[in-house]
């Protein structure tokens, strides 16, 4: 019995080393979190200072990027002012020419001019820099030429277009396959001009309809649009001697041409009046 009391009693030297140790253990142990608190300390300075200096750098990118979109407005608007005085400029010309062809020759060169023009226009005016409302810009062209051929009131115009934007090297294009295509309908179809082809209201259709590409070509990742642009009217029909594949006049080569550009393909219909539809696909942005 007085064995095993013995053997269960405490050195006090012993518990006062192990006191020390624990304590030593503890103070190692405090300043091991002390140095990995200040090193937390000195981290998260570090990312508030790196955060700052982005949110600057963004800030300074900001304004710069600001700066250069009015950089870019203006000059859309001064392409858009130097077309107008080229357009002008043809038409004073215009004024001294006798040769009624000659006459029709620049009116036609100042409508392409003013086509273009009127995309600028459309970019001088809206924050989008690069994308061209097609709705707004097809409606203006129309108006425009109904008004320049005088057929307002004597030819209706039937513009649909849906609400969609095209970036400024698919919209040009676009814009001058409508204007040489409702520039022919305004010439050629209708040649009584007020009196009724076939008896039914004189039309000019214009429509720009979008969807989404069903199959995407497998070695593109973004979803395309696919667009069909149509002009229809309901006039006399081109002449038979006319080969819209095959073109010898200028202005239906231009359609032919324009739309290659834009990697379309053109389709008429000449069963009733003319059509001419286009189909033609635009990466989505
Ligand atoms: N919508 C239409 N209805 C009837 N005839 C048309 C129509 N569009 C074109 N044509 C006929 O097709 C011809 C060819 O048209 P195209 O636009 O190529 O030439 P253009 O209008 O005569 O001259 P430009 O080269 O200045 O456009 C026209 O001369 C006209 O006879
Ligand atoms: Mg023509």
């Amino acid at each position: 019995m007085t064995e095993s009391r013995a053997k269960l009693s405490v050195n006090p030297k012993e518990g006062k080393m192990r006191d020390s140790e624990k304590n030593k253990e503890r103070s190692r142990a405090d300043s091991a979190s002390a140095a990995e608190l200040a090193a937390l300390r000195q981290r998260i300075a570090e990312l508030e200072a790196a955060v700052a200096k982005r949110k600057q750098a963004e800030e300074q990118l900001e304004v710069s990027l600001r700066k250069k979109v009015v950089l870019l407005q203006e000059i859309h608007h001064r392409i858009k002012n130097s077309l107008q005085v080229i357009s002008s400029l043809l038409d004073l010309q215009s004024a001294t020419i006798q040769d009624p062809q000659a006459v029709q020759a620049f009116r036609e060169s100042r409508d392409r001019i003013k086509a273009i023009a009127l995309v600028y226009d459309s970019l001088y005016r809206t924050q989008d820099v690069a994308r061209i409302d097609m709705a707004e810009y097809i409606q203006s062209e129309v108006s425009h030429l109904f008004i320049a051929y005088g057929l307002d009131g004597a030819v209706a115009a039937d513009v649909q277009v849906d609400d969609v934007s095209l970036d400024v090297d698919v919209a040009i294009p676009c814009g001058l396959i409508v204007n040489e295509l409702v520039t022919n309908a305004l010439k050629y179809a209708f040649p009584a001009r007020g009196s009724r082809v076939n008896g039914k209201e004189n039309k000019v259709c214009i429509k720009l309809r979008a969807k989404a590409c069903e199959i995407a070509p497998a070695d593109e990742q973004c979803p395309r649009s696919e667009f069909t642009l149509v002009v229809r009217d309901n006039g006399v029909g081109l002449p038979t001697d006319v080969d819209p594949e095959n073109p010898s006049s200028l202005g239906l080569q231009l359609v032919d041409v324009l739309a290659k550009q834009i990697g379309g393909t053109v389709e008429v219909d000449r069963s009733k009046g003319t059509a001419f539809k286009i189909t033609f696909a635009e990466q989505s942005p």
